[in-house]
């Protein structure tokens, strides 16, 4: 399918921005317009520069996917022909102190966006000139024991109230398909990392926890398993979708590297100790401590991506051990970056999850 005009919401969130700049770099000739509600998690320090491109293929709007009344006036203004949905309140730990805002964003706001967007499609396009791409998580599929992944016939059984939030809009993205016909296509996919992601995923939390020499909370007895993909891999799956997915398919989408968080805890205090010359008893390892782990807790993640890779020959270019140390040096290279999104709202979060544990 042929793009032109994006509609991206929460593009000044993590994946969102490296998104943007992907598609940026990759396809010359599309427009982003990114809304962004610019909560905690999204800042305008992670797309200041973009405001510079030469050719303004990107535009900004404050505002949130709840407001109708800004949804089709922007729908109205740009004729979008795509729409990549990431905008969402997205950490599992928050959403077990403060549920509603994950009912609110993720459910509330997803249908409302939907509902833009059908309007729009109904009047404006023939029938299958347009994409609704839904951005989801394997969460969704709740947990795996110490065998098998994910695909995408595996029963939706979420844990905790981000991923039943997440299941519910993947819920509403399918019905608008199957009863409306809205060319929606839902990926889900497994734990990111890479540049501007927010500190309080564990993997930058743990790299600005190392450099600070705070504590590094494990939750329970750290072999809980994700399965890694680095955010550009995530990126250039997305694009595919978007350009050759079927519509009405659900495509997983996973790094195939599976790693305990211990292990991941490790190697980052390896990667560190490297950079800034400890060892001893200064290695950083020995600020390691096994924390009250998470109620509700999934144990394992790991994604079957077959079908993305047989469908639309996608499969993640970067190693992860690779990946993790450009990260960890992109963190060391962006402090400024880390210090403008650490508000005080930030470390508001820092003492209520990990005061007392
Ligand atoms: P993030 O929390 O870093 O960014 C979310 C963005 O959405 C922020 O910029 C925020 O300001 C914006 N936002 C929040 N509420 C909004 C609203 N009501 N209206 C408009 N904008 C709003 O999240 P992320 O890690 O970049 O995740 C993006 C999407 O990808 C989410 O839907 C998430 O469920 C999904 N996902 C994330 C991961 C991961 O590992 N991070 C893995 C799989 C799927
Ligand atoms: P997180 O980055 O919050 O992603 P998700 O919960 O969506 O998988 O957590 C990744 C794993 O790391 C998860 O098993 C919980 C664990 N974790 C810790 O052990 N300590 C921490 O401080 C954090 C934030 C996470």
């Amino acid at each position: 399918m042929s793009i032109s005009n994006l509609l991206v919401t929460g593009g000044a969130g993590f994946i969102g921005t490296n998104f943007v700049r992907h598609v940026l770099r990759k396809r010359p000739n599309w427009r982003i317009v990114n809304l962004d509600a610019l909560t905690y998690a999204g800042n305008l320090a992670s797309f200041q520069d973009l405001a510079r491109d030469p050719a303004a293929r990107h535009r900004f709007v404050h505002g949130a996917i709840q407001d109708s009344a800004l949804l089709d006036q922007l729908f109205t203004e740009e004729a979008f022909d795509a729409v990549v949905h990431f905008a969402a309140e997205s950490h599992v730990d928050r959403s077990i102190f403060g549920p509603e805002a994950f009912v609110d964003t993720n459910i509330v706001g997803t249908f409302r966006l939907l509902e833009a967007s059908l309007k729009h499609w109904q009047k404006s396009h023939k029938p299958m000139d347009f994409r609704f791409l839904h951005i989801s998580t394997d969460e969704v599929y709740g947990s795996l024991g110490p065998a098998g992944h994910f695909t995408e016939q595996s029963p939706y059984d979420p844990s905790s109230p981000y991923s039943a939030s997440k299941a519910a809009s993947d819920h509403f993205v399918r019905a608008y398909f199957r009863t409306y016909g809205l060319p929606a296509i839902i990926t889900n996919c497994s734990n990111n990392f890479g540049p501007y992601q927010f500190p309080e995923k564990l993997i930058p939390l743990m790299i600005l926890n190392i450099m600070e020499e705070k504590v590094l909370p494990v939750y329970g007895d750290g072999k809980h398993v994700r399965d890694w993909l680095y955010v550009i891999d995530h990126c250039d799956g997305l694009v595919r979708v978007l350009e050759e997915g079927r519509p009405g398919e659900t495509y997983n989408i996973g790094g195939g590297a599976e790693r305990q968080n211990i292990d991941v805890v490790h190697l980052l205090c390896l990667l560190l100790d490297v950079r800034l010359e400890r060892s001893g008893r200064k290695a950083s390892r020995n600020l390691i401590q096994f924390v009250t782990d998470r109620p509700g807790h999934d144990r394992r993640y790991a994604i079957d991506a077959t079908k993305i890779k047989g469908e639309l020959g996608w499969s993640p270019a970067h190693k992860f051990e690779e990946a993790l140390e450009a990260t960890v040096d992109w963190y060391l290279a962006n402090m400024d970056w880390v210090e403008m999104v650490r508000s005080g709202e930030y470390r508001k979060w820092i003492e209520i999850n990990y005061g007392d544990r």
